[in-house]
């Protein structure tokens, strides 16, 4: 089986990824409370966490009382400094490509994932996986980067200025020309893959799970007071989210 990137790894990346985390970031004031929002209570269950980088959310889920917490990773300097910061009694870290999730046993109440789907290269795949992981009733919360934001080749997509400078618009292209997006992010070649709308909410349903929420975060201005780039993300979608849940039968 071909192998994922593991980016992450990756000195440079890694530092400027980290980096980027310090501080007012996209994450902490866009993704994460739209995200918590759509959480549900998770004293008692069993949750897995797919690209769950340096546990904040294992931590978090814990501390809310969840049963066990899986989390899975591809990147050995994520997993370290999860179990560094991020360690508790009922949490494991485990090293794993989510591409191999096939070979992962047992049943869960909720799969999460923030932000690591755009680098899964089969999302059929994947979808089907964790359907089988789920238990009945149970929950898939996942984020990703927007299709918008991942269509162009290069992931050249740019803002357009007014005439006072300020973004006013934005232009993307390759909208339908689905798969792999090789770009420049604090080094060259990062990899993600570009997948329609269409194709995720489909992939989803196909897979045996009911999307109850399709959400597309916009900043509120208390999060644009705080960091004043978020404004420009009023313009296009920057982040998806999808919550789906198993039949209970
Ligand atoms: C943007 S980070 C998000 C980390 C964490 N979920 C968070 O929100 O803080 C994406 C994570 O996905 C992981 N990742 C990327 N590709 C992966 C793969 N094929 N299998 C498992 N994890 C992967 C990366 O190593 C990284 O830790």
């Amino acid at each position: 089986m071909e192998k994922s990137q593991n980016i992450f790894d990756n000195d440079a990346f890694f530092e400027g990824y980290s980096r980027l985390r310090q501080g007012e970031n996209y994450n902490d004031l866009l993704e994460q409370p739209a995200m918590r929002e759509l959480t549900q209570d998770v004293a008692g269950l069993d949750v897995l966490d797919i690209g769950c980088g340096w546990g904040g959310n294992c931590a978090a889920f814990s501390d809310a009382g969840a049963r066990s917490v899986l989390g899975i990773d591809i990147s050995v300097k994520m997993l370290s400094r999860a179990r560094r910061e991020n360690s508790r009694p009922n949490v494991e870290y485990r090293l794993m490509d989510m591409c191999e999730l096939g070979e992962l046993e047992g049943g869960y109440n909720l799969v999460y994932s923030s932000l690591a789907f755009h680098y899964a290269r089969d999302f059929q795949r994947l979808m089907a996986d964790i359907s089988r992981l789920l238990l009945p009733g149970g929950t898939l919360l996942f984020s990703q980067e927007h299709p918008v934001v991942t269509a162009t080749e290069g992931l050249q997509g740019h803002f357009i200025l007014n005439d006072r400078g300020e973004p006013a618009y934005y232009a993307f292209s390759d909208y339908f020309k689905s798969g792999l997006r090789v770009s420049e992010w604090f080094v060259e070649g990062v990899e993600d893959h570009h997948r329609t709308m269409g194709e995720i909410v489909t992939s989803v349903a196909r897979a045996g799970l009911s999307i109850d929420t399709l959400c597309e975060p916009a900043p509120s201005e208390e999060a644009i007071r705080r960091l004043p780039a978020l404004r420009k993300e009023l313009i296009k979608p920057t982040f998806l989210i999808v919550r789906a849940v198993k039949s209970a039968v």
